[in-house]
């Protein structure tokens, strides 16, 4: 069994809300075969186990009493059919030095994913996505393991079930580990212009290393780079509402962002936590990021992971009781033991 005591492994540069509280044991692995010796070495002694990437979507509220699986297992294979590129992609290769890699490699496709932090593994569990483009758009299949048995599987596109920052690797196969992706890029690039702020880049002699540059700009000014302000991204994910709420809103809320989703209203949160006047809102060290109001950022990288939720709590409830909306983390929560079900701490307020 694990012994409280000896808790005594950082994992402060190991998640970017940069919260200070530490594992009973971390090991980095470079290899499929060592992860599975490890996984079964500390289930076996009742370890609970988790696996990270980069740490750039979790907060952990306190000290984990068990294993932390640190995913280095790099590798990238490049085969091509007559219309695609097929890129094969271990688990622990970087996202954002993948993208870099395609576009140099005159493979395009992933620019507008330029800038995402974390490792390619943890990129189909939330489906990442911006500026108009997500994984779902090129992900041909996941290989994952169960590390028990070594029973590898390879889910197809159409089996990951992928959402709006969802798919079925957060609801099944909770036992099994994400060992590569497979990604298929047209070797025909149209560039993907449909977002708001890339409309102007509308011009015919545009590049995808131009697209690449100007996301990244994009980026740099509104999101805060966690190695200054501890973050994970958007706290929340930007929530889908009824069409019949969605006009009762903008009746009253005219100037209220949306876009429709066949017949549903997506709405802007952080124009909702704007509404509720937390843009630039600062308690004990933990502030709504002025320039982007779904970012909470960890100001002094002192806070606790606790400190954090709370501000989140408050925000949950603020705009759920403004708009009969009750945002949805988009974060994984950490405990003593591993993930906690966020709605323990986020309910409904009737
Ligand atoms: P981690 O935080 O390490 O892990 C996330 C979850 O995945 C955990 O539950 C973990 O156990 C699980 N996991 C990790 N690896 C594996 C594996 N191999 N097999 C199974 N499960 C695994 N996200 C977007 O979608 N779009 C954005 O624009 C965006 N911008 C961001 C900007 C900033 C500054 C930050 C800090 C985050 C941003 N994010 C964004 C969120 C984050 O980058 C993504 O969720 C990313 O995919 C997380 O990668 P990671 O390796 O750090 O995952
Ligand atoms: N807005 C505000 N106030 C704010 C922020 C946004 O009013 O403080 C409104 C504005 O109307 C703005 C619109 O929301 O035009 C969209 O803002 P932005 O382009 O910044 O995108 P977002 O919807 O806030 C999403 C993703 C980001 C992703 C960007 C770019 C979610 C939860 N977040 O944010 O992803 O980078 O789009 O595509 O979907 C993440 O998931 O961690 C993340 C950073």
């Amino acid at each position: 069994m694990y012994k409280k005591k000896t808790c005594k492994y950082s994992l402060k540069k190991l998640n970017t809300f940069n919260i200070n509280v530490n594992a009973s044991k971390i090991v980095q692995v470079k290899e499929l075969k060592q992860l599975c010796l490890l996984y079964n070495k500390y289930k076996k002694k009742n370890f609970p186990c988790i696996i990270l990437g980069e740490g750039s979507n979790v907060l952990f509220l306190k000290n984990f009493y068990g294993l932390v699986i640190i995913n280095r297992i790099k590798g990238i294979y490049i085969s091509e059919s007559k219309k695609y590129w097929n890129l094969h992609i271990n688990s622990g290769e970087n996202w954002h030095k993948l993208v870099k890699f395609t576009i140099k490699n005159k493979i395009y496709g992933l620019e507008n994913l330029a800038l995402i932090p974390g490792r390619v593994g943890s990129a189909p569990v939330q489906n990442i996505g911006a500026y108009g483009a997500s994984i779902q758009n090129f992900c041909e299949y996941v290989d994952i393991i169960n590390p028990s048995s070594k029973k590898i599987k390879r889910i197809n596109k159409k089996k990951c079930n992928f959402k709006y920052r969802d798919s079925i690797f957060k609801y099944s196969y909770k036992n099994y580990i994400i060992i590569a992706v497979g990604l298929s890029l047209s070797k025909k690039w149209v560039p993907n212009l449909n977002y708001n702020d890339l409309k102007k880049l509308k011009y015919s002699n545009i590049t995808p290393q131009l697209i690449f540059n100007y996301i990244c700009n994009l980026r740099k000014k509104k999101i805060p780079n966690p190695k200054i302000y501890g973050n994970a991204g958007s706290f929340f994910k930007n929530p889908v509402i009824s069409h019949i709420l969605g006009f009762k809103l903008l009746k009253i809320f005219s100037d209220m962002p949306f876009t429709l989703e066949k017949n549903n209203f997506k709405l802007s949160a952080g124009w909702l936590i704007d509404k509720c006047k937390f843009k630039g809102y600062i308690r004990k060290g933990v502030m709504v990021y002025p320039r982007q109001s779904l970012i909470i950022i960890n100001k002094f990288n002192n806070s606790s992971g606790m400190d954090i939720l709370k501000l989140a709590i408050k925000i949950y409830n603020a705009v759920g009781k403004k708009f009969e909306v009750w945002l949805e983390p988009e974060i994984k929560i950490i405990g003593n033991y591993g993930e906690i079900n966020p709605y323990i701490f986020f309910k409904k307020i009737r």
